[in-house]
């Protein structure tokens, strides 16, 4: 089957862009407290070192991975481009990153204590959602848990280069209604939704909803 274009394009651009971000972002902290606080309250639902396995898809260079692993969570990380996989495993060589896409996971029907997706689906356009999170539900336990983050707005910013580097990458901003309408129909619950305004060089709010797979 031919791998469409986005996938194709996402994939090349992080590839290239991975050495440059690595320089740029060496220790890069976790968002600020307010997503640090959803992502703390997502390790405690998952249930810590006594829970189930946890993925964050779209890990890139694996520095949320390595923050849910400092809380205890059994958490190994996915991500679309070879290079950033590569970076992670340089970053944090005790934690598990494998090369693979959101749309199509290689792990058993639910077999996840939880699902993170920290400014990943971003780069899936807003019309393949719906298949993105049935994907998700379709790895995730009944009961088990979801975090996903994103930038709020309707205008995509979309990149043609990047670091000197050629790339065609889209940044897609999100609906939180649309996202929660969405997940909702592919069979999760919400608990919370938090949208909080932009700060530092952030232009647009940003949002953080967390739900689990109705049982
Ligand atoms: C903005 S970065 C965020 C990385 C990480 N979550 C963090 O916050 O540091 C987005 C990452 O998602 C990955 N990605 C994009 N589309 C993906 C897909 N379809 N499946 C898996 N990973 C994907 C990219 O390769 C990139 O590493």
């Amino acid at each position: 089957m031919t791998e469409p274009t986005y996938l194709r394009d996402t994939r090349d651009g992080y590839d290239k862009i991975s050495a440059d971000y690595a320089e740029k972002f060496p220790t890069m902290l976790v968002d600020g407290p307010l997503g640090r606080a959803m992502l703390t309250a997502f390790a405690e639902l998952v249930g810590g070192a006594g829970g189930g396995p946890v993925v964050e898809v779209g890990s890139g260079p694996g520095r949320v991975t390595a923050f849910l692993h400092s809380l205890g969570v059994r958490v190994s990380g996915v991500d679309l481009s070879p290079a950033m996989v590569a970076l992670a495993r340089r970053n944090h060589p005790e934690l598990g990153f494998v090369e693979g896409t959101m749309t199509a996971l290689d792990l058993p029907d639910g077999s996840l204590a939880g699902l993170l997706a920290w400014y990943s689906v971003i780069h899936v356009p807003p019309e393949l959602h719906p298949g993105v999170f049935e994907e998700f539900h379709r790895v995730v336990a009944p009961g088990g848990h979801l975090l996903v983050a994103f930038q709020v707005g309707d205008v995509p910013l979309s990149f043609t280069e990047a670091w000197g580097h050629t790339v065609s990458l889209d940044f897609h901003r999100l609906s939180p209604d649309r996202v929660t309408e969405a997940l909702e129909k592919a069979g999760f619950a919400m608990d919370a939704r938090l949208v909080r305004e932009p700060s530092g060089d952030e232009k647009v709010p940003q949002a953080y909803l967390l739900a689990h797979r109705r049982p």
